[in-house]
């Protein structure tokens, strides 16, 4: 027996579940919290282990969002639902939202649209999409197995997957049947200098893999190859700070 309340068991449990439920979103911490709520995220349940402590963070943090309707729980129950260690005093669960491929691609503003291709390092995925989401990028899409709504992806993305919608790319043939118009740039340190302004309107911007790079598939789909420039004997920047870098000098 836990020793805890029924409610507390029912809202731990709600958490637990959460975890391998492809259509819940687990947020750990106040930031997550904060940027799911500020772009239209409605939670099923928020905790904290601590309500003063809470409330004084986002009074400080996020003033905008008043005060936060979280149910305060005892410290076993919440380290049950943290699964561990959490700093940060809150901690929710909401509804995935469904993003689709082909709307996301065929949107006709201007903004980019990062893909990565098959992301291996859960804290790149996550600072790409915080990247995105402060670039004001259309989506981030994904191929490969990682999960861009993974708790750790969240955390590291501090929730903004509700400001920027991050989605799966199961086949790299999908992008030839939706990405009309968009041409895809890929970035590779042999490519072209990148200058300002270079990027073309509705881009579609293609990030290898951490270890290996691009793959000849996604190579042979470019309609150009950038470079961020390099001091000469630096081989490559690491994958999230590539495509800040490309986000925000490219524009
Ligand atoms: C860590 S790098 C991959 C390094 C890999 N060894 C390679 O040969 O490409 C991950 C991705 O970041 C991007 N990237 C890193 N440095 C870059 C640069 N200087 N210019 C353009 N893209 C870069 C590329 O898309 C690259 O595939």
């Amino acid at each position: 027996m836990s020793g805890m309340t029924p409610a507390y068991d029912d809202l731990v449990a709600t958490v637990e579940a959460a975890r391998s439920d492809r259509t819940r979103v687990v947020l750990e911490g106040v930031h997550a919290v904060k940027h799911a709520l500020r772009f239209g995220a409605v939670p099923e349940v928020l905790l904290t282990p601590d309500r003063a402590a809470l409330d004084a963070l986002v009074a400080q943090l996020a003033p905008d969002l008043g005060r936060l309707d979280a149910a305060e729980v005892d410290g076993a129950a919440w380290e049950r639902a943290a699964g561990g260690a959490l700093p940060s005093p809150a901690l929710g669960v909401c509804v995935r939202p469904e993003v689709d491929v082909t709307v996301l691609l065929c949107d006709p503003d201007p903004a980019p649209v990062v893909l990565l291709e098959d992301p291996t390092h859960l804290g790149n995925v996550g600072a790409v999409v915080r990247f995105a989401a402060a670039a004001g990028a259309g989506g981030v899409l994904v191929t490969g197995t990682v999960d861009p709504w993974h708790p750790t992806v969240v955390r590291g993305a501090a929730g903004l997957q509700f400001a920027v919608p991050p989605a799966r790319l199961g086949d790299l043939a999908l992008l030839d049947a939706v990405a009309h118009g968009r041409e895809v740039v890929c970035l590779d340190a042999g490519g072209d200098t990148l200058t300002a302004g270079v990027l073309p309107p509705r881009a579609l911007l293609a990030f290898g893999t951490e270890r290996r790079g691009l793959s000849p598939a996604l190579r042979s789909r470019a309609g150009r190859t950038l470079a961020i420039p390099m001091r000469a004997g630096v081989s490559s920047l690491n994958l999230a700070t590539a495509v800040a870098v490309v986000l925000y000098a490219g524009a």
